[in-house]
């Protein structure tokens, strides 16, 4: 059984107190949910705030980005070793706008991937296509390539947490499809047309792990989810949970999308 995964990705909003406020208000609403995992992905000036704002709730922390390399003369970047030194537990790897606006590369993504992975964080990678590649009916080819290119050399043991063979073991990778054309547009891929593009994800995965092991890696989706469509999104069976940029932006409207996910 996956646990549905709700990941609140702030981008660059709020303030640290902005942030901290917000943390505080969804500790206590959501104090009391079980079988539902929250991660909130503050803007990395709030990290420190909001790590002590969420300290001893079940909110899990995460970072939106990270450079591949540990340290060093890399100005205005930040690594892996920081994040995890915050306490993150997650971090989101190849966004649709680093793609697009920081000309994020596939083989970027890689690198960040195995950045993450070599410290133990969790990555959600990020993976969709462009209103004009669904239009040309390039969906699936898109997903593949970004998905292959994205997670190239790398082996299933690089993805446990943790012993093999112990069914308690983490999965440090999560894939979450988000097509591009639903990103803060208000129009968000229906529940059958994300279901369609998870299954066909959950294939791939399966060929470049193994059965076990893309059976449990979480699939998101992200795009434009709210309050409205997260409980028909989330009833879908190869759906897992939503990364959320706008609803996550308010206590109210984050809370009732995970509780959309409780009671799938
Ligand atoms: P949105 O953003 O919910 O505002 O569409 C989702 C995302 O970019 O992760």
């Amino acid at each position: 059984m996956r646990k549905p995964l709700i990941v609140g990705n702030w981008k660059m909003n709020n303030s640290t107190a902005e942030s901290v406020d917000l943390a505080e208000k969804l500790k206590k609403v959501i104090k009391d949910m079980a079988g539902v995992e929250v991660v909130v992905a503050p803007p990395f000036t709030a990290l420190g705030s909001v790590r002590k704002a969420i300290k001893g709730s079940n909110i899990k922390l995460g970072a939106q980005n990270l450079f591949w390399e540990d340290k060093g003369a890399y100005t205005g970047e930040v690594s892996p070793l920081m994040i995890r030194d915050l306490d993150c537990e997650y971090v989101i790897i190849g966004h649709s706008e680093r793609r697009e606006y920081f000309k994020e590369s596939d083989e970027i993504v890689n690198k960040k991937i195995k950045a993450a992975l070599r410290n133990k964080l969790k990555a959600i990678v990020c993976v969709g296509e462009s209103l004009k590649e669904r239009e040309e009916d390039k969906t699936m080819q898109v997903i593949e390539s970004q998905l292959k290119k994205g997670l190239e050399g790398i082996s299933t043991l690089n993805l446990i947490q943790g012993e093999i063979r112990n069914p308690k073991s983490e999965i440090l990778l999560t894939i979450a499809y988000e097509p591009v054309w639903a990103i803060g547009t208000g129009r968000n891929a229906t529940p059958a047309q994300a279901n369609e593009v998870h299954t066909y994800i959950r294939k791939l995965l399966s060929q470049i792990f193994n059965e076990d092991i893309a059976s449990n890696i979480k699939i998101l989706y992200g795009g434009s989810v709210k309050l409205s469509n997260s409980a028909e999104l989330m009833s879908e069976k190869e759906i897992d949970g939503a990364l959320v940029g706008g609803a996550s932006l308010e206590a109210e409207s984050f809370t009732e999308i995970i509780r959309s996910a409780c009671m799938v």
